[in-house]
């Protein structure tokens, strides 16, 4: 694993559970964690379980005991790290978004390619497809029992760059996070729009801005979202919030809203599909919780239903506990584990893929595109 700090943490969760929880063809072993500051990665690695800390990760990826490489940096150091780890005969899981550009998700792309002839697998981390309602949901859609969509409604919000004192971590640099609560926030809602509709969004049209223009750069290192301010201040160069409408393949409508400024609202992913024969929501903070309306019913008993995601049918119940004793954030990585353990037992192509993530990044790009014409509708470049 690169990086430890807070996807570092959460996957360290992932790796060291799936293992005891599920019955898998193979258990991961946590060989080795790589961060800059030697003291620092030496105690993640005893808080995580890692057995060897490594300061560089050109070591990390050549060490004889790493069969997959954890990417968990920000994304900057993305397609440096994973085309090197390819290269070098590893399978990839890197977190999202896959990259800071199309040009460097493309160079991914070709990598996984190459290395997907030698029998290696590359996967990207948009962990929210691995909440079961989710995956339910997935199904159901699937399964027709939406019909056709008309509808896609998804907002992602939080509220930790509403206070205009927050210090300009990574994240509000372009050069480090390529985008702001769009690539952020944005990138997993564009994924979950197009793995639940199994539809690529075909154009957009985009409004973002900045309300927050110059912030308080760091005193010292980040921790979390936040870290300390010290007294100078430096230029936030990426959007703060971004709105978009967007086209389907199939025709259907979708709208997303990513800000970092909803005062209030913490990790508030809601979204509502609907379609001829019914609808779903979902909202991340109830995430045990399906909405289903099935409109094919008689109307006057019709109506939104609550489904507790949480019966052993359910993806991914089977090896937690009894029916209504609920799941949270830090399942979606053991979840995330799993899957791929079992991709790499069986040869089988992991997904989302890297040339999932290089849509998304299409999309996101687009948006981008967008906004700087104040919301002319952008076509997204289609494989
Ligand atoms: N899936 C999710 O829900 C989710 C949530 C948060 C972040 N992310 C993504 O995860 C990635 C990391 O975000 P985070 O929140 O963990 O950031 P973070 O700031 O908490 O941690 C980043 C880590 O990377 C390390 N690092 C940076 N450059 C490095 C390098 N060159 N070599 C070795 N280590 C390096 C830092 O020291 C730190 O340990 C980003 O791509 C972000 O978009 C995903």
């Amino acid at each position: 694993m690169v990086g430890y700090a807070f996807m570092g943490a959460a996957h360290s969760q992932g790796w060291r559970t799936a293992g005891h929880v599920f019955d898998l063809p193979m258990r991961p072993v946590l060989a080795a964690i790589c961060g800059r500051d030697a003291d620092a990665v030496r105690a993640a690695a005893d808080r995580h379980g890692w057995a060897a800390a490594e300061t560089d990760w050109r070591r990390l990826i050549a060490r004889d005991d790493v069969q997959v490489v954890d990417i968990c940096t920000p994304g900057d150091s993305h397609a440096e790290i994973a085309i090197a780890a390819l290269e070098a005969g590893k399978h990839v899981l890197c977190e999202k978004p896959l990259a800071n550009s199309v040009a460097e998700a493309e160079a991914m792309v070709r990598a996984a390619a190459d290395a997907r002839s030698r029998g290696q697998l590359a996967m990207v981390g948009f962990n929210y497809r691995r909440v079961p309602a989710i995956s339910y949901a997935r199904k159901l859609i699937a399964e027709g029992r939406l019909g056709t969509l008309r509808h896609v409604r998804v907002t992602y919000l939080q509220d930790w760059l509403a206070d205009p004192a927050a210090p300009l971590t990574w994240r509000l640099k372009r050069e480090h996070a390529g985008s702001g609560a769009l690539g952020d926030l944005g990138a997993h809602i564009v994924d979950l729009a197009q793995f639940l509709t199994g539809e690529r969004l075909v154009g957009v049209s985009a409004l973002a801005e900045t309300f927050v223009k110059e912030r308080p750069v760091l005193s010292g290192a980040s921790a979390g979202l936040s870290g300390t301010a010290g007294t100078e201040t430096g230029p936030v160069t990426v959007d703060d919030a971004a709105l978009f409408t967007g086209r389907l393949a199939s025709g259907a409508l979708a709208s997303f809203e990513a800000t970092r400024m909803a005062s209030g609202r913490k990790n508030a992913l809601h979204l509502e599909i609907n379609g001829e024969r019914g609808s779903l929501a979902f909202d991340l903070e109830r995430l045990n919780e399906l909405s289903f309306h099935d409109h094919t019913e008689p109307a006057p008993s019709s109506g939104f239903r609550r489904i507790l995601v949480t019966e052993p049918e359910h993806p991914y119940l089977e090896a937690w506990w009894p029916p209504g004793h609920a799941l949270g954030y830090e399942h979606t990585f053991v979840h995330q584990a799993r899957d791929l353990v079992e991709a790499v037992a069986a040869g089988t192509d992991p997904v989302p893929s890297f040339a999932d993530g290089l849509q998304v990044q299409r999309v996101l790009a687009a948006v981008e595109d967008s906004a700087a014409k104040n919301a002319v509708y952008t076509p997204v470049p289609q494989p």
